[in-house]
């Protein structure tokens, strides 16, 4: 059964001006060290800073609690690439769906919680 849907698009640009502006701090606060490596792992790692960030925003929406915090959020990709969600949080054990895509300007995620 799905218990919550959320989408959000995100303007690569805006998300590079502030990891150039804020650096590490920035990174260190929004994504795990392991979101982090994957996006180093790309000459532009821009994009796909962005997809996590649109993918955590999306992640908040189908929770619909508004308490989770960026890094209970952690985005791995399994070998063929495909994005997936882990929640830390006591207690829970729904599941979480995400899709991300991004482009030259935006990326965009949509994540459903199902039990
Ligand atoms: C998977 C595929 C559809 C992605 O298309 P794409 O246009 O490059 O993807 P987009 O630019 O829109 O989005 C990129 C995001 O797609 C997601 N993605 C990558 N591979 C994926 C896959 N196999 N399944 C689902 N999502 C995938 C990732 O989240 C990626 O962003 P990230 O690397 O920052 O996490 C495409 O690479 C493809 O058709 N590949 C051939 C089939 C295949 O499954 N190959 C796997 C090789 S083992």
């Amino acid at each position: 059964m799905i218990l919550g849907i959320g989408v959000d698009i995100i303007e690569i640009g805006r998300l590079q001006k502030a990891i150039e502006r804020w650096g590490e701090d920035f990174l260190n606060h929004v994504f795990t060290p392991e979101e982090i490596r994957w996006a180093k792992k790309y000459k532009f790692p821009y994009p796909h800073y962005a997809g996590r960030f649109a993918a955590k925003e999306a992640i908040f929406k189908a929770l619909g609690e508004g308490q989770a915090s960026w890094k209970d959020i952690e985005i791995q990709n399994s070998p063929a690439g495909r994005p997936e969600c882990t929640y830390r949080k006591n207690g829970f054990q729904n599941n979480i769906l995400l899709t991300i895509s991004h482009s030259k300007d935006y990326a965009v995620a949509q994540a459903i919680v199902t039990e």
